[in-house]
């Protein structure tokens, strides 16, 4: 009996910490959505919270770059270098347009590890399609934080322009994902699972995205009444979802099946409902509309599950860093993400 209060106890008490960082991250992602980017040399967020911990990572500077952010080109890509705590990074293109931050939220003076990423741009301003991101990566370390903490950061690429929507007024969001994630500094060519588990990982590879039926609120992940998940991968028991282990209903898209864990978080006065669809098995790669995992949704009906006339506010897609015992690398080689409107 004292055995299980306990179990239950912790298993609580991880997703709460989780849950709270989630929110504090994303808002400063949101503040730094505002700035300007890469070609424009405004950097007005580095001054804020926490560039101690997660600057200590620019030491990182082991590819003979030169210029800030140790930007490398060539005369058709550039590759630069982003440690900063908190940069919004919104690279020109005649397509879809995406900001990238590292977002290292939970990064305090008392934090061990380092994190940066990497931003590759094409020179002319384009990218190969109308809807396919920059590659980007994400190499990182860093010591398990406090249970009431655990996540450090969650470096993301956000949609811009888009949002907000009625999801009535939606009608797909063809997503399209490959990537790996591997020990060590540099892009690994396969993920090998067994030497993730072997460095500890603790982290998740996830789509974040928030409504509410006020417009306004749907923008802003702290107001927003529901946030809706959809991980592709989880490492390491730390990162267990709200709710979990109850599986509430399952969903496949297009042969990847996707379990659904839900439940509430309260941070300070604000309580907002968390809906997590998590793949059954951890994939690297995807390619289907992820919308009828909100739609679907909408049939169960009520206050704690999006509906025809809320809006959607915010589409990120990111990894969730908890913790590691060696440098891992996040690469995204493939990501396209297409809204489609009715
Ligand atoms: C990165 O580039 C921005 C814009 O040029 C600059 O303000 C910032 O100081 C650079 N950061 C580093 C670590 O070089
Ligand atoms: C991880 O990378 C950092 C920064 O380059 C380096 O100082 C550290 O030794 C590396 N850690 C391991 C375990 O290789
Ligand atoms: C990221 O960029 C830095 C600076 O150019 C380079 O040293 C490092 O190897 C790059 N990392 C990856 C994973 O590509
Ligand atoms: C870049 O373009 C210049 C001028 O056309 C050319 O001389 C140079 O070889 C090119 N460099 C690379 C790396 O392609
Ligand atoms: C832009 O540059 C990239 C990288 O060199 C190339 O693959 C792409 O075809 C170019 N796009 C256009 C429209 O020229
Ligand atoms: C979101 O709402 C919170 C609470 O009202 C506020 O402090 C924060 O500034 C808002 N964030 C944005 C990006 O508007
Ligand atoms: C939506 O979820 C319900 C409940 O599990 C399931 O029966 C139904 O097949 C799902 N719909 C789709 C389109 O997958
Ligand atoms: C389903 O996945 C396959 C394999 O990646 C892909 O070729 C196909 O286009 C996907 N179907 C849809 C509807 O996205
Ligand atoms: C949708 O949900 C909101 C919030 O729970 C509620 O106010 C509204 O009445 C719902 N609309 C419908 C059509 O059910």
């Amino acid at each position: 009996m004292a055995l299980t209060l306990l179990v239950n106890t912790l298993l609580l008490a991880i997703p709460l910490g989780g849950s709270v960082g989630t929110l504090a991250g994303i808002d400063a992602h949101r503040a730094a959505t505002g700035q300007k980017g890469l070609f424009t040399g405004d950097d007005s967020s580095n001054g804020g919270t926490g560039s101690s911990g997660g600057s200590s990572g620019g030491s990182d500077s082991t590819g003979g770059g030169s210029g800030s952010n140790n930007t490398i080109s060539d005369n058709h890509t550039k590759n630069s270098q982003y440690c900063q705590s908190s940069y919004g990074i919104t690279p020109p293109t005649q397509g879809e347009q995406f900001t990238l931050n590292p977002n290292q939220w939970g990064v305090t003076d008392t934090t061990s590890g380092w994190l940066c990423m990497n931003v590759t741009t094409f020179n002319n301003e384009t990218y190969a399609t109308k809807t396919t991101a920059p590659d980007w990566s994400v190499t990182w370390q860093f010591d398990q934080g406090p249970e009431t903490q655990p996540v450090h950061a969650f470096p993301n690429i956000q949609v811009e322009d888009e949002f907000p929507l009625l999801v009535d007024g939606v009608d797909a969001i063809d997503f399209e994902l490959a990537y790996t994630y591997g020990v060590g500094k540099t892009v690994a060519t396969t993920m090998d699972e067994s030497a993730l588990t072997a460095a500890s990982l603790q982290a998740n590879v996830a789509v974040d995205m928030f409504f509410d039926a006020d417009k306004e609120r749907a923008q802003n992940s702290t107001l927003a009444r529901l946030e809706v998940m959809v991980w592709f991968a989880r490492f390491g028991a730390s990162s267990d979802p709200i709710g979990y282990p109850t599986v509430v209903t399952t969903q496949t898209v297009n042969d990847t099946k996707f379990e659904l864990y839900k439940g509430p978080r309260t941070a300070g006065s604000t309580t907002q409902y968390v809906l997590t669809w998590v793949a059954a098995t951890n994939t690297d790669s995807f390619k289907g509309d992820i919308f009828p995992l909100v739609t679907n949704l909408t049939s169960l009906g009520g206050d704690n599950y999006p509906n025809n006339t809320d809006y959607m506010g915010i589409l990120q897609f990111g990894t969730e860093t908890y913790s590691a015992d060696s440098n891992v690398t996040f690469a995204v080689s493939d990501l396209a993400i297409d809204v489609k409107k009715s």
